[in-house]
């Protein structure tokens, strides 16, 4: 699988999936502007920006905020969205930014990584689009494992290529940025919310394939995964439709870039 995953299906469930709860998205944005060191006169960029969920708060406290996305319905929401904010999505693959080098006062990831398969080509765009001293600032989010026997259910029967990301896998978020060279700007810094699910939503969003882990999996895949999902239910849930308040911490750390390697010597 050589293409990245773009959101174009996604576009009508997915604010609804996977947004913030009231109250909790000027937290986080005030938290992603604190770790990249930005203020009201910064230029920040977005890679996979989607519907705006973190451009449109985030670009209340920066100068402005562009983003690029290979959907170009997502960002249709996101325009549709847009009450004045200084956000500018343009349709573009993060792997080549049209943008010249050294324009951004910083750079925001989230959730975009594991989606494409040329993500160092990215870092290498990433790096040559940031300003000296300016930071990626990489996101993901760290789920509550209350619902780990029903992760573990499916990934027992559905086959672990066939659900693999395409890009960096999931686990590696932490220090993947470290191996490849680029340097912690400070600390992780989080900020943790509560969400109420019950198992039998996690049930419901495989039928209606809303992670894209599901979206290259036939139908058969995934009525063996949720068969698995729902012996241990059956096992484990007396009330399998009672919400449960889960715990999801978003993470958020700041990087520059690997050092430029010296020019050589002659000799
Ligand atoms: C999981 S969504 C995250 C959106 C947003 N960052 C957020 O946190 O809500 C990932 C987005 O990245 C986009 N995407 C995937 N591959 C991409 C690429 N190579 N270049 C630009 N965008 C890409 C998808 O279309 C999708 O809109």
């Amino acid at each position: 699988m050589n293409e990245s995953v773009r959101f174009d299906r996604a576009v009508d469930f997915y604010d609804q999936t996977r947004g913030f709860p009231p109250g909790e998205e000027q937290p986080i944005a005030a938290l992603i502007c604190r770790v990249g060191g930005f203020n009201e006169a910064s230029r920040v960029l977005e890679i996979g920006v989607g519907t705006g969920r973190i451009a449109l708060p985030v670009a209340r406290h920066v100068g402005a905020y562009f983003g690029v996305d290979l959907s170009a319905s997502m960002m249709q929401r996101l325009k549709a969205k847009r009450r004045g904010e200084a956000v500018y999505p343009g349709q573009a693959d993060a792997a080549w930014l049209p943008f010249p080098a050294r324009s951004f006062d910083g750079v925001v990831a989230v959730h975009v990584f594991h989606l494409i398969p040329a993500w160092r080509q990215v870092l290498d765009e990433v790096r040559r689009v940031l300003r000296s001293g300016a930071p990626l600032v990489h996101c993901w989010t760290r789920d509550d494992d209350a619902f780990r026997k029903l992760g573990e259910a499916w990934r027992a029967v559905v086959s672990p290529e066939r659900q693999a990301d395409v890009g960096v896998h999931w686990k590696r978020n932490p220090e993947f940025l470290l191996d490849e060279g680029w340097q912690a700007a400070g600390a992780e810094h989080s900020h943790a919310y509560s969400v109420e699910r019950a198992p039998l939503d996690m049930l419901d969003g495989l039928r209606n394939r809303i992670w894209s882990a599901t979206w290259r999996l036939t139908d058969e895949e995934v009525e063996r995964g949720m068969d698995a999902m729902r012996a241990v239910i059956a096992a484990d849930y007396p009330n399998p439709d009672a919400p449960r308040r889960l715990q999801t911490t978003f993470v958020t750390r700041a990087y520059l870039p690997p050092a430029e390697e010296p020019p050589g010597r002659p000799f």
